[in-house]
């Protein structure tokens, strides 16, 4: 399902809803939530919806969903560092319940088979948030990623290493990530995919548009029962 909003605003507004009325619903939800500049509005106006209305993110699970390997997670421009700085500590979130990727482990297999355990243990996230590269990733499942993969490391595409400075105050060797597999964002109750913005509208069409495929690795969530896209005008102008 696609929502078009017709303002980044309008985006972040409902996006900000749908997650703080899955924790008004169920305060121990588990969620996986997205680092990256298209989410910023949305935590902030999670964070500010669950102060005016007292919704209590003290039992909720947080999923990481993707990191840089070789980035401290108190570096800033870390998915870790973003998450934290504009959602666990605003919303008081337990450290014991974020089990979050650390691309500095020395064992990144074992680091996988860590959140692969956890996801196992919980049984099933009940939503996910993602964002979309220009390339079509969601996470750090890149184009040609394994439709059927759990948490696994990945080399990064040319375009997600060189994007992926803006991020980062100092320049930075950004070679490999650590993410969810597509099996594992699948398997999740509710997807959903924001974009905003002129750049995103030629990867927002071929996501659409053409084939299902590891092509472009967004697509496979236009399978999901639960997957939404909500995009901006911009976003959707080449729909
Ligand atoms: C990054 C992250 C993704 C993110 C995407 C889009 O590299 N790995 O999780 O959703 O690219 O980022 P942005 O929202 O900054 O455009």
């Amino acid at each position: 399902m696609v929502s078009i909003f017709n303002t980044y605003e309008e985006l972040s507004d409902f996006a900000a809803r749908q997650i703080v009325s899955t924790v008004q619903q169920n305060p121990t939800a588990v969620l996986c939530l997205a680092a990256g500049d298209t989410p910023h509005l949305t935590y902030q106006k999670v964070v500010a919806l669950a102060n005016e209305n007292n919704i209590n993110f003290l039992d909720v699970i947080f999923i990481g969903l993707d990191e840089w390997i070789g980035i401290e997670p108190a570096t800033e421009g870390s998915c870790y560092h973003f998450l934290n700085e504009i959602i666990f500590t605003p919303l008081s979130i337990n450290k014991e319940h974020i089990f979050f990727f650390n691309g500095m482990a020395t064992d990144l297999v074992k680091e996988c088979k860590q959140i692969d355990a956890i996801i196992n243990a919980i049984g099933t996230i009940n939503l996910v948030l993602v964002g979309i590269g220009i390339n079509g990733h969601i996470g750090f499942n890149e184009p040609g990623t394994d439709p059927q993969s759990n948490a696994h490391v990945v080399t990064l595409d040319a375009v997600t290493t060189k994007i992926g400075q803006k991020y980062f105050k100092e320049e930075k060797s950004l070679t490999q990530g650590i993410s969810l597999g597509i099996a594992q964002i699948m398997a999740s109750d509710k997807v959903l995919l924001i974009a905003n913005g002129i750049k995103k509208a030629d990867i927002i069409r071929k996501t659409m548009k053409e084939n299902i495929s590891n092509a472009v690795p967004a697509s496979f969530l236009r399978n999901h029962p639960n997957g939404i896209i909500l995009l901006d005008k911009e976003a959707a102008s080449e729909l």
